[in-house]
């Protein structure tokens, strides 16, 4: 297992202004997938950062994590009006996404912020809540394992989805829950549907179709994310979710309009672009995959985490994903896969639970 002073080197990573972005943010993945109380303070260190793009992230990953120590934090980030409006909605989102109901009373509060993306935020966090007070929702029921700010509807049409997502009379709440389910359908049309919404009304709205565009990580929707990143009349926060999006979709065609904009006057558009062709080299690098594997056991053992000896800092190679949690695969149970660059790399060995084993590939 990762020892505290592991943790706290990639903390210190993290809280470092004068390391590279890209380095910080694969600091603050490592540390959420990693988990646990540790790793939530290093986090919640890094909110004095003059970084808007990093710090929505810190939020963000504290919502993702959906540990409640964050809610504190959180909820002084929502309340802070000194923090950045994309700031101050993703510490509203993650209220939602934690899901404890005893924050329904701030979020409420918070509906009627002069702030209309934090405002739209926290009325959805707080349906959300709702929801899920009636509903007990499956876990891991998103796909894509994240958290989402509303359930995907139960409606698989995409013809019916497109209309309820485009309809812009419709409460947000139903036509966030239509985009998840055209994003959990998938496929071209799925695709092309969620992108006209690019050009539907409230910048919150579109900025979480960027981010849904992202997920899917299909080549279809790169004009339309391009433009979008391309128009400086398009609000900041749906700049940078395009941005993020056109670099994990990680095709040629992506290139040209991240290198534009990596020197956009708009600061949080440039470091999205910069993080966007960081994520694009991971994609189209050599690589090989690493996986770890715990031996045959009766029953589940406890979800355990380890680290992909990528992200170390001090490492110059770059982790593209850390895992948590199981799959049984044939009788052993798979822990986790991340990628690195392919060559001989550092000595792996330490980075899977003790008796594991790490088959490359
Ligand atoms: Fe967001
Ligand atoms: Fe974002």
């Amino acid at each position: 297992m990762v020892t505290e002073q592991e943790v706290e080197a990639i903390g210190r990573t993290l809280v470092d202004a004068a390391q590279p972005l890209p380095a910080r943010f694969r600091a603050l993945f490592t540390l959420r997938n990693l988990g646990g109380r540790a790793a939530v303070e290093w986090i919640s260190r890094a909110f004095g950062d003059s970084s808007a793009l990093l710090k929505h992230e810190l939020a963000y990953c504290l919502g993702q994590m959906q540990d409640e120590a964050a809610i504190p934090v959180l909820i002084r980030v929502l309340e802070d009006t000194a923090q950045e409006p994309m700031v101050r909605h993703e510490a509203g989102e993650a209220l939602g996404a934690i899901g404890n109901p005893e924050v329904l009373d701030v979020l409420k509060r918070y509906s009627q912020d002069p702030v209309v993306e934090v405002a739209e935020t926290c009325q959805l966090a707080v349906r959300r809540l709702e929801w899920l007070q009636n509903n007990q929702e499956q876990a891991g029921s998103s796909p894509y394992r994240s958290v989402d700010p509303a359930p995907p509807s139960e409606e698989t049409d995409v013809a019916k989805l497109r209309e309820i997502l485009l309809d812009e009379s419709q409460e947000l709440f139903e036509r966030y829950r239509a985009m998840f389910a055209l994003r959990n359908v998938g496929g071209q049309a799925a695709v092309l549907a969620l992108a006209e919404g690019l050009r539907c009304g409230s910048a919150l709205f579109r900025h979480e179709i960027g981010y849904v565009l992202g997920q899917l990580q299909d080549e279809a929707c790169v004009p339309q994310l391009t433009a979008a990143l391309c128009s400086r009349a398009e609000s900041a926060m749906v700049r940078h979710e395009c941005a993020e999006a056109l670099g994990s979709i990680a095709r040629p065609g992506c290139l040209r309009a991240l290198r534009a904009f990596a020197a956009d006057e708009e600061r949080v558009v440039r470091e999205s672009c910069q993080v966007a062709l960081d994520m694009y080299e991971y994609e189209n690098g050599a690589q090989f995959q690493l996986s770890c594997y715990l031996p045959p056991q009766r029953s589940s053992p406890a979800a355990v985490s380890w680290i992909c000896p990528f992200s170390l800092p001090g490492s110059a190679l770059p982790a593209r994903s850390v895992a948590r949690g199981l799959d049984q695969v044939g009788s052993a149970w798979h822990v986790g896969a991340c990628c690195g660059p392919a060559g001989p790399g550092p000595a792996l060995g330490w980075c899977c639970p003790v008796g594991s084993s790490v088959l490359r590939s």
